[in-house]
């Protein structure tokens, strides 16, 4: 995946170091050409010779080299560099990096870059909220370094709070996301929904769905790394948080998702609806357990807010996605609800292929626009449709922005 992308990495000194061993061994088995810069710290808690055997390239220490040497080459790491990370990023190297000091090879070489500079901080918590350090990173935030934020947890000093690494898939991840996929779709602001909603019955029980919440994940995923904020409001999933999200606003009920929609809104562009609403909820929950008295129970149920159908009605020149699942006359529902809602593309899932819909990583689809074109796709996965969606927004956005 990453054959022929060069990624250096500057190792600043902190005892997140060893977690590097990892990111570098990920990178490798990913094919990419790996080049390690140890500060003088840095070496105090990994040798570079793990470095070297981890990146199979040699590790550049100003102990073992003269600082002749990184003189020039410093300029020919930095131009080599498809994309620079700095990790773990100690309060100094980021100050230094902020305030234009290039003293030693790591800062003499990111100086020098033209490529991304990734930056993942990892220190002791009130180093890290201290309003310097804050302002370091905001400087370089706005100077167009990117920044994997640190996580919160129990520091190695023992402190509780936030300055804790980020986890190396997630280094990774932003790794991936910066150097493979296009950023076309740079300020472009895209809400997403995702996954299921639940309505509660009682304390114990509720009505739900099969929505796992892959295809809204994807399509976050898809949009993060093609250069998007995104807001994703998601229902209850067990699938791990999208790294990059701009805003994540976890819901419940259908009428937190609405909520949370019709509040987002106006802060968009573009939306696109994967979530499986409940189109219906218990007229009341009850305060206490349902006991099994009567042979037969009758839930008295109140419908829900179309969701979509409201943000269709509101939208002006926003672009909405939206997505179907049938069981029967596949077509014409969609096309129907593609002008009930009056959406620019409709998703539409036949629940009875195998391969599509809930649960599972691939996908059927076929898409119908305003026009009512249709096109119908192979089973694929998830992320590849994400992208196909994306395209089509792509394309109509550019078309409107040409009109206006
Ligand atoms: N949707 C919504 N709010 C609802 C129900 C659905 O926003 N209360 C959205 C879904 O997110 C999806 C689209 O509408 O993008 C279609 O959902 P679907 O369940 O296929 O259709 P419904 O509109 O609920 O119609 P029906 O259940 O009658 O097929």
């Amino acid at each position: 995946m990453l054959k022929g992308k060069t990624i250096v990495i500057g190792v600043s000194g902190g005892i997140a170091v060893y977690k590097i061993c990892e990111v570098v061994s990920r990178l490798r088995k990913l094919n990419a050409n790996v080049k390690v810069i140890m500060t003088k710290s840095a070496v105090e808690f990994v040798a570079p010779l793990t470095f070297q055997t981890l990146s199979n390239n040699e590790v550049y220490t100003e102990m073992f080299n003269k600082i002749s040497d990184w003189n020039t080459e410093h300029i020919s790491l930095a131009k080599e560099a498809d994309i620079f990370l700095i990790a773990p990023a100690t309060a100094n190297i980021i100050g230094k990096i902020a305030n234009g000091i290039a003293d030693d090879m790591l800062t003499t070489t990111v100086m020098a870059t033209k490529s991304p500079v990734i930056i993942a901080p990892a220190m002791n918590t009130n180093m890290y909220t201290n309003p310097i350090v804050q302002n370091n990173i905001e400087k370089l935030k706005q100077l167009g370094y990117i920044f994997i934020e640190p996580e919160e947890g129990i520091l190695a000093c023992g402190d509780k709070g936030v300055g804790r690494l980020a986890p190396p898939s997630d280094i990774v991840e932003t790794l991936i996301n910066n150097l493979v996929f296009k950023k076309d779709l740079k300020n472009k602001k895209i809400l997403i929904t995702a996954g299921p909603t639940m309505e509660e019955i009682d304390p114990v029980r509720y009505i739900t769905n099969h929505s796992t919440g892959k295809m809204g994940y994807a399509v976050a995923r898809a949009s993060i790394a093609r250069g998007a904020d995104v807001t994703l409001i998601s229902g209850t999933v067990t699938l791990e948080k999208p790294k990059g999200l701009k805003k994540y606003i976890q819901i419940q009920t259908a009428l937190e998702m609405y909520d949370a929609v019709m509040k987002e809104l106006d802060n968009n562009d573009i939306v696109i609806k994967t979530a499986a609403v409940a189109d219906y909820r218990p007229i009341k929950k009850e305060e206490d357990k349902i006991k099994k008295k009567q042979d037969n129970l009758v839930l008295s149920l109140t419908k829900n807010h179309d969701i979509l159908k409201a943000v269709g009605e509101k939208k002006g020149s926003k672009i909405l996605v939206g997505f179907a699942a049938e069981t029967t006359d596949i077509l014409n529902n969609a096309k129907e609800k593609l002008k009930k809602k009056n959406l620019d593309f409709i998703v539409l899932n036949d629940l009875k292929k195998e391969g599509a819909g809930f649960g599972s990583d691939t996908n059927i689809v076929s898409i119908i626009n305003k026009k009512g074109d249709i096109t119908h796709y192979e089973k694929m996965d998830k992320i590849n449709l994400a992208n196909i969606i994306l395209d089509m927004v792509k394309f109509k956005s550019s078309s409107l922005d040409d009109i206006n």
